[in-house]
């Protein structure tokens, strides 16, 4: 059983508790990360807690600790167990109050973090690709916060995996937004496109390791969200994630993307990034 984090104290996983009426629980009033560790050591770490701050900012609950104090409770947890890689969730939630919509007053936020072990490859991940299935955005406007209310989120994976597919990709107007939990690049005619960081994506930190590795490496690449014309004729289509690090899509609604094999641009990119953990 591994140590998890709860309002101060170590436990066991287990043994953790939280009030049913944890407005995280009946509201989902909550904000959350997720940290990769490499090696035992957290990978961008700077990158996480700074957006943890600022969704926390974004929904007006105090941070509860400052960076060196999470920084610590990161760090134990991840020297507390074996697996030497693997990921540090973190929630927090404006606390423990009577149902009421409005703020409570003078309640303190509910601070929990677990260990996730890294997940299992997936089968043919690497050499064949992921398939994906295209999907309305039904999320509200504010998809910059990394809230724990994830609904939309939760539905459009299992449409995802109900059609045989690892992700489903949001469509808003005609542009293509980001995964269910992942961020999306579109290679078309030779550039590479990711919708801009505004108020309806998550910032994903891989992402922006992607966009750095990108640059370093001086492809064309443009800001902004490709439209569901060129995601349909993309040379190649990449998802980023914590968990899944950057993979190439190779079936977008059952078509293959190009010739229906991971592509050169993703693979430079997959390779510099290993050098990254
Ligand atoms: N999800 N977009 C959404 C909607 C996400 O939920 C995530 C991450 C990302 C990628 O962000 P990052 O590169 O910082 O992990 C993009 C995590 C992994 C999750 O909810 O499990």
């Amino acid at each position: 059983m591994s140590t998890a984090y709860l309002n101060g104290d170590y436990k066991p996983l287990d043994d953790c508790q939280v009030s049913v009426l944890d407005r995280g629980f009946i509201f989902g009033d909550a904000v959350y990360e997720l940290i990769p560790f490499y090696t035992q050591t957290a990978f961008r770490l700077e990158a996480h807690l700074a957006r943890l701050k600022r969704s926390l900012a974004e929904i007006r609950i105090n941070n509860p600790n400052t960076d060196q104090q999470w920084q610590a409770i990161v760090e134990h947890l991840i020297t507390q167990q074996d697996d030497i890689n693997g990921y540090i969730y973190i929630q927090v939630s404006r606390g423990v109050a009577r149902r009421d919509h409005a703020f409570p007053k003078d309640t303190a936020a509910t601070v929990f973090a677990m260990l996730g072990a890294w997940p299992a490859a997936i089968e043919g991940a690497f050499d064949k690709g992921l398939s994906v299935v295209t999907v309305e955005d039904i999320r509200w406007s504010r998809c910059d916060v990394k809230s724990t209310s994830l609904l939309a989120n939760v539905l459009m994976k299992q449409k995802a995996l109900e059609s045989d597919a690892h992700e489903a990709i949001m469509i808003r107007d005609g542009k293509v937004l980001e995964g269910s939990a992942t961020n999306v690049f579109v290679v078309y005619q030779g550039t590479i496109y990711s919708a801009a960081k505004d108020h309806l994506i998550l910032p994903g930190i891989t992402r922006d390791v992607v966009v750095e590795l990108i640059q370093a490496l001086a492809l064309p690449f443009v800001e902004q969200a490709a439209s569901v014309q060129q995601l349909k004729q993309a040379d190649e289509v990449w998802l980023t994630s914590s968990t899944k690090e950057c993979l190439a899509i190779t079936l977008v609604d059952g078509q293959p993307v190009a010739n229906g094999q991971p592509g050169p641009l993703w693979r430079k990119v997959y390779d510099a990034f290993q050098l990254q953990k």
